[in-house]
């Protein structure tokens, strides 16, 4: 990852401040608020990562309420992917915004643009703050507004003319300010060596008691440094989530913005409102998808393949072609890994198929209703069509896999292999004992339960021979 510093000296490099310690109350949880969950990824983590998309220098997060479970979660799931590293900083007590940024100065760097944002306002877009950064210009006091119809319990912009002179918090309003429809977002950007100087003057006297962070823009005003107030139409961006109401409605607001994006790419959304992507999903021309699915982890489809209706889907290729009926379960383990999952070109899945970690499907290969297969490469042409179980297998081209059929690969400690060759077949109901290897173009009769390996071309058969009792008579009463 670049570093805006190495490429460009002005405006300078952005080091990014996340307020992260408040305690969630109205979420009602056990889990700390900031580690909830929107669109499969904690909430800290999508601000975390809109810093990466900034190309940040450096992320402090200041943490509180939780602070052991909220530093464990956000440091594991970040990784080497982002260009900086996480410093976390404990604020204890909580005593207001002002207050938390305060233990955050002693790790600023005095050459930086600040940017302040809030754990639990997960949906900023980066250009928009890339806007702020650069209404900062690297010496500036930039505010990120918005104008509600129903300001209730933000702070305020008071401005004179348009000059902006203070943020009055809702509680510490006149009735003449609570008039005011522009509020802060909780979001700014402004000069490490500037918010430093005011962070020290920061005091609590007022109606909350609390060090308000956004006191700084008197000392800006005073100071003669300018007020920027940069101003954005979309709430969205600086909606938090307080409750699970606003965080199912931020959800959806997350849902929606991805079904738009892929329908502008040609993706055709039966109802974009019934699409969700917990993840990354990367289509190909002329995919389709129906009504309810659900993607994870990283999933992406080939030219004109189409999803059919309640399919959840993690981690998966899906090739060009391949069409996954309704009601199918792929779950891939982690993507890139062996446990990933593929299904070839034209391949048919489902209805209520089940793929799990390590399903590998050739071209054409079909897979039918209840059928399970974890662990298993079916190449090209193979079909199970119902009722079976192919674990830890490996199989041939155009094998036919009968209904009921499965391999018995746990021994109550070990997995074995079963590798069935080309063209075999499989009669229904038949148990393949691993380890074991059918040979190529064999045939296992139905209901056989096979121990050995066999031969090629042959055919075996493995269970009590039918005997047939003449004119039987049953017990009678
Ligand atoms: C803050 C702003 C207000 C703005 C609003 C936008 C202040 C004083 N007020 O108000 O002008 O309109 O956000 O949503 O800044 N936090 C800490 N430690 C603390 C207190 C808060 O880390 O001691 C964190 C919270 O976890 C949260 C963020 O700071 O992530 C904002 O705190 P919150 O209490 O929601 O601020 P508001 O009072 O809503
Ligand atoms: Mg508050």
């Amino acid at each position: 990852m670049t570093n805006i510093s190495e490429n460009n000296k002005t405006p300078g490099a952005v080091d990014v401040v996340i307020m992260a310690a408040g305690k969630g109350t109205r979420m009602k949880s056990k889990l700390p608020k900031v580690l909830h969950l929107l669109a499969g990824r904690a909430l800290l983590q999508h601000v975390v990562d809109t810093a990466a998309d900034l190309s940040a220098r450096q992320v402090v997060v200041i943490t509180g309420h939780g602070a052991i479970e909220v530093e464990a979660a956000t440091a594991h799931s970040t990784g080497s992917s982002a260009g900086f590293s996480i410093n976390f900083v404990r604020q204890e007590p909580q005593l207001g915004t002002g207050h938390a940024v305060q233990q955050a100065a002693p790790v600023l760097r005095d050459d930086g643009i600040v940017v302040v944002l809030s754990g639990d306002v997960p949906l900023t877009q980066t250009d928009t703050l890339q806007q702020l950064i650069a209404a900062c210009a690297g010496k500036h006091l930039a505010l990120l507004t918005i104008d509600l119809a129903d300001p209730t319990g933000y702070g305020r912009v008071v401005r004179h003319g348009e000059v902006v002179q203070a943020i009055v918090e809702h509680k510490d309003a006149s009735a003449g300010q609570r008039a005011i429809t522009e509020v802060y977002s909780g979001i700014m950007a402004l000069p490490a060596a500037h918010l430093k100087k005011w962070l020290a003057r920061l005091d609590n006297q007022n109606v909350q008691g609390e060090y308000y962070l956004t006191d700084i823009v008197k000392f800006a005003v005073a100071d003669g440094v300018p007020v920027v107030a940069h101003k954005i139409a979309d709430a969205v961006q600086v909606a938090g989530v307080n409750s699970p109401v606003q965080l199912a409605e931020l959800e959806r607001a997350f849902q929606k913005r991805v079904a738009l994006q892929l329908m502008e790419q040609g993706v055709r959304l039966a109802d974009p409102a019934r699409l969700d992507v917990r993840g990354e999903l990367l289509c190909a021309q002329d995919v389709s998808i129906d009504v309810n699915c659900v993607f994870e982890g990283q999933v992406s489809l080939g030219e004109g393949v189409k999803i059919g209706a309640n399919c959840v889907i993690a981690n998966a290729t899906i090739a060009a072609g391949a069409v996954i009926h309704p009601f199918t379960h792929i779950e891939g383990g982690k993507p890139g890994s062996k446990d990933a999952i593929e299904v070839g070109a034209g391949a048919l899945i489902g209805p209520f198929a089940r793929l799990r970690p390590g399903a590998r499907l050739g071209a054409e290969v079909h897979i039918g209703n209840f059928v399970e297969v974890k662990n298993s490469t079916l190449a090209k042409g193979a079909k199970a069509n119902h009722l079976a179980y192919l674990g830890d297998a490996t199989v041939g081209e155009r094998v036919n896999y009968g209904a009921g059929s499965i391999t018995a690969n746990y021994d109550g400690a070990f997995k074995h292999r079963t590798v069935i060759e080309a063209d075999v077949h499989i009669g229904s109901n038949c148990v393949l004992v691993a380890p074991l290897t059918i040979g190529a173009g064999g045939t296992v009769g139905g209901g056989s339960t096979i121990t050995k390996d066999t031969l090629p071309g042959a055919l075996s058969v493995a269970r009590g021979r039918q005997l047939s009792i003449p004119n039987w008579k049953r017990p009678a009463k």
